[in-house]
C-alpha cells in the first residue's frame, strides 16, 4: 500500500460493538493508529475552532486535523476557509504561530507566500524555474474539501463525499443547543485557549465524554466533597442519579442528569438565567437534561461540558499521546462579571490544573502507562453497561439509554471499526 495509506487491518476482531468488548490494542498499536489516521480523521468532519476566533479579513488560527497542522482563516470575502498549514515547496510549515493577522502567509524556509484564498502570489528568484513548465496557479496551498459551521463551531473535512455537517450531528444538534443556543446572540470565546500534553490515546478521552458518567462518583469522589455545601461528597441522589445517555450511528454521545440538583444554581452563570427564558427558548426537557451536568462527544474527538462552557479537542499525538485544547466559551450577552467568574470556574474545575480534569487525565495515563504488555493487550475490556436498555423514550430525540451505561461508547467504538474497515475516498481516487 502507498505510503500515507496506512495498512488495511481488519478491525473485526478487536471491536465487537454488539456485545460490547474492545479488544485493547486499538489504543496501542502503531499501525492501526496510522489506519485511524487515514480512514477515520481523513473522512470525518473534525472541529477547527470557534467562529469568534477570526473577526476580520486576514485574521487567522493554526490547529490539527488528526496529525495534519491547519491554518484557518478569514478570506477578503468574509468566507472561512482551511489550509493544510505545510508548504508546497519543500514542506515546511508555513504558518509557526497559534493565531494572528496577515496579509500572506510566508513560509519561513525559502519565501514562498500564498494569499488568504491559498493561491501562491510570490516565489523569491522564480525566474531560476523552467518557463515552459512552471504554472505558479499549481502550486497553491491544499485546501480542505469541505467547511462548515454549526451553532458557532467550524468544522472541516478533507472528505469530498462526506455528508453535509447537519446531517451528520443530526439528533445532537438538539442537545448541543441546549449549550451553544440559550439566546438569539450566540456564544463568544472568554480567555485564551489553554493547551497541554497528556499520555494517553485520544479514544480514552473522546470515549469518556460521550458515554462515561459512571466514573463521576469513583473518579471525582474528592473533588466533588470540596464542592459540596457540607463537605460530605457525593449525595445519594446524585450518585444514583436519573438521566438519560443519548447515542447514534455516526458515533455521537451525550450523557446527562435530569435530577433538579443538576441544575448551575451553586455556579457565576446562575445569576445570568432566566429558568423561564430558558424553558420558552429550549423547552422543559432540555432545561432539566441537557442544558447543564452533561457532557458530550461528537465523534471523533471533539467534546464539550455544557455546565462548564468548556469545549475541548483531543489531538492524537501517536497511538500513546493527546494534545488536549479547551476553550471557555459562554454567551455573549453574560456580563464581564459572570464571565470571568465561570471562566475561573471552569479552569478550577476543567482547567490542566482543575480538581476534575486531573483526576480524568491521571486515569487515562494510568490506562495508557501499562498497555504495552502482551498479556494486557489480548485481553478485551468490558463495555456492556445498560446494554439492551436503549430505547426511543418519547422525551429525548433519538435513542436515549439510562445514564449509567456504555450505550455511546459501543456506538462510538462501532462507528470507528465501520469506518476503520472501508476504504476512504482517497484510496478509491488511488486506485482509479
Ligand atoms: Fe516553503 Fe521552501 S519550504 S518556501
Ligand atoms: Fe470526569
Amino acid at each position: 500500500r502507498p505510503a500515507g495509506y496506512g495498512p488495511d487491518i481488519d478491525v473485526s476482531g478487536l471491536v465487537d460493538s454488539r456485545n460490547g468488548l474492545v479488544d485493547r490494542s486499538i489504543f496501542t498499536d502503531r499501525r492501526l493508529y496510522d489506519q485511524e489516521q487515514a480512514r477515520v480523521f481523513a473522512t470525518s468532519w473534525l472541529f477547527l475552532g470557534h467562529v469568534d476566533q477570526l473577526q476580520k479579513a486576514g485574521d487567522f488560527f493554526t490547529t490539527y486535523m488528526g496529525e495534519d497542522p491547519v491554518i484557518v482563516t478569514k478570506d477578503k470575502s468574509g468566507r472561512i476557509r482551511a489550509f493544510l498549514n505545510s508548504c508546497r515547496h519543500r514542506g515546511a510549515r508555513v504558518l509557526r504561530a497559534d493565531y494572528g493577522t496577515t496579509r500572506a502567509f510566508t513560509c519561513t524556509y525559502h519565501g514562498w507566500s500564498y494569499d488568504l484564498e491559498g493561491k501562491l502570489i510570490s516565489v523569491p528568484n522564480e525566474d531560476g524555474y523552467p518557463a515552459e513548465s512552471w504554472d505558479r496557479s499549481e502550486w497553491g496551498l491544499q485546501e480542505v474539501a469541505q467547511l462548515d459551521t454549526v451553532l458557532g463551531l467550524i468544522f472541516a473535512t478533507w472528505n469530498p463525499k462526506a455528508i453535509p455537517l447537519d446531517e451528520q450531528l443530526g439528533d445532537m444538534k438538539y442537545y448541543m443547543e441546549a449549550f451553544l443556543d440559550r439566546d438569539s446572540e450566540g456564544t463568544t470565546v472568554v480567555g485564551g485557549i489553554t493547551k497541554w500534553v497528556l499520555k494517553g490515546n485520544w479514544k480514552l478521552a473522546a470515549e469518556q465524554f460521550g458515554t462515561d458518567w459512571y466514573h463521576v462518583n469513583m473518579s471525582h469522589a474528592s473533588a466533588l466533597m470540596v464542592l459540596s455545601p457540607t463537605g460530605k461528597g457525593p449525595k445519594a441522589e446524585i450518585a444514583n442519579t436519573p438521566g438519560r445517555q443519548f447515542s447514534d450511528e455516526h458515533g455521537n454521545g451525550t450523557g446527562f442528569p435530569t435530577h433538579p440538583k443538576s441544575r448551575f444554581d451553586a455556579l457565576p452563570v446562575h445569576q445570568h438565567y432566566d429558568y423561564q427564558a430558558l424553558t420558552e427558548r429550549l423547552g422543559e426537557a432540555r432545561v432539566h437534561g441537557p442544558l447543564t451536568t452533561g457532557h458530550a462527544t461528537v465523534f471523533p474527538n471533539f467534546s464539550y461540558l455544557p455546565v462548564n462552557g468548556s469545549i475541548r479537542v483531543w489531538h492524537p499525538k501517536g497511538p500513546d499521546e493527546m494534545e488536549v485544547w479547551t476553550w471557555t466559551v459562554l454567551d455573549k450577552s453574560m456580563s464581564e462579571e459572570v464571565r470571568t467568574a465561570q471562566r475561573l470556574y471552569n479552569l478550577r474545575t476543567f482547567g490542566p490544573s482543575g480538581i476534575f480534569e486531573q483526576d480524568d487525565g491521571e486515569n487515562w495515563s494510568e490506562i495508557q502507562a501499562i498497555s504495552h504488555g502482551w498479556r494486557t493487550n489480548t485481553i478485551p475490556l468490558n463495555y456492556q453497561m445498560g446494554m439492551g436498555s436503549e430505547t426511543d423514550d418519547g422525551v429525548y430525540p433519538g435513542s436515549t439509554s439510562a445514564l449509567y451505561s456504555d450505550a455511546a461508547g459501543r456506538r462510538f467504538y462501532g462507528r470507528w471499526a465501520e469506518l476503520m474497515n472501508t476504504p476512504a475516498w482517497h484510496e478509491e481516487e488511488q486506485s482509479r
